[in-house]
């Protein structure tokens, strides 16, 4: 997993485009996650994943790289 990798397949919204929205807008509620790209509004699949990315949008890019890593070991 790397910063290029797609988080919302449905929208092709990648991690590094996910956790820099995240940074800027600091959205208050994990929904607000869609404003980025509409990540989340298709399949839903990427929402736990969206939640987390900005629950972490604090912390450093490997930091999150390595909880999506761990929480999605097959993804
Ligand atoms: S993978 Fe993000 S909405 Fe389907």
């Amino acid at each position: 997993m790397d910063l290029d990798a797609e988080i919302c397949h449905c929208y092709h919204v990648s991690l590094r485009k996910l956790i820099r929205f995240a940074r800027r807008t600091r959205p208050t509620h994990p929904a607000r996650m869609s404003e980025c790209l509409g990540a989340g509004t298709g399949c839903g699949g990427c929402v736990a994943k969206l939640a987390l990315i900005a629950e972490m949008a604090g912390q450093p890019d490997e930091e999150i790289i390595r909880a999506i890593a761990e929480r999605w070991p097959y993804d």
